[in-house]
């Protein structure tokens, strides 16, 4: 699995996006370390809050299907599917990488161009990660 295919395959998550408030679909690809890979898309909520985003959707498929160990994700986002720039992970996506994942787990934030690749040490430093739980 190369980054631009899985860019592409968060590219196509997209199309399943629910957003009838923001109008900003969201896509992921999720890369399982047996080179298993989920889609996940934002669903978004009357409420707000229970919004979900399209990286926790692809974490939480792939978590109850068994998987615990991730290589790489894949994020695009823009106003009507419409990928312009880069579509950051939030916070709270970002803390659930980190529940599974590693200082070297990949993020690819694909763009227009192509996609930037981060580690989750760049994307949450000083992160509080399960090992303070212990
Ligand atoms: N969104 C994501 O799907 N992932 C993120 O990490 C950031 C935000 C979604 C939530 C909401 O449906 C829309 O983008 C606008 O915030």
């Amino acid at each position: 699995m190369t980054p631009e295919k899985l860019v592409e395959l968060a590219k196509e998550a997209m199309a399943h996006a629910y957003v009838p408030y923001s109008g900003y679909k969201v896509g992921a690809a999720l890369l399982c370390a047996d080179g298993t890979v989920y889609q996940g898309c934002n669903i978004e909520n009357a409420a707000y809050g229970p919004t979900n985003c399209a990286e926790r959707t692809a974490f939480f498929k792939a978590v109850y299907d068994g998987h615990r160990a991730f290589t790489a994700i894949a994020v695009v986002g823009g106003k009507d599917g419409a990928v312009d720039g880069i579509f950051p992970p939030c916070g709270v996506c970002r803390q659930v990488m980190r529940e599974f994942c590693g200082d070297d787990f990949m993020i690819y934030l694909g763009h227009a161009g192509g996609y930037q690749p981060l580690t989750l040490a760049e994307l949450l430093p000083y992160s509080f990660s399960p090992s303070y739980m212990a």
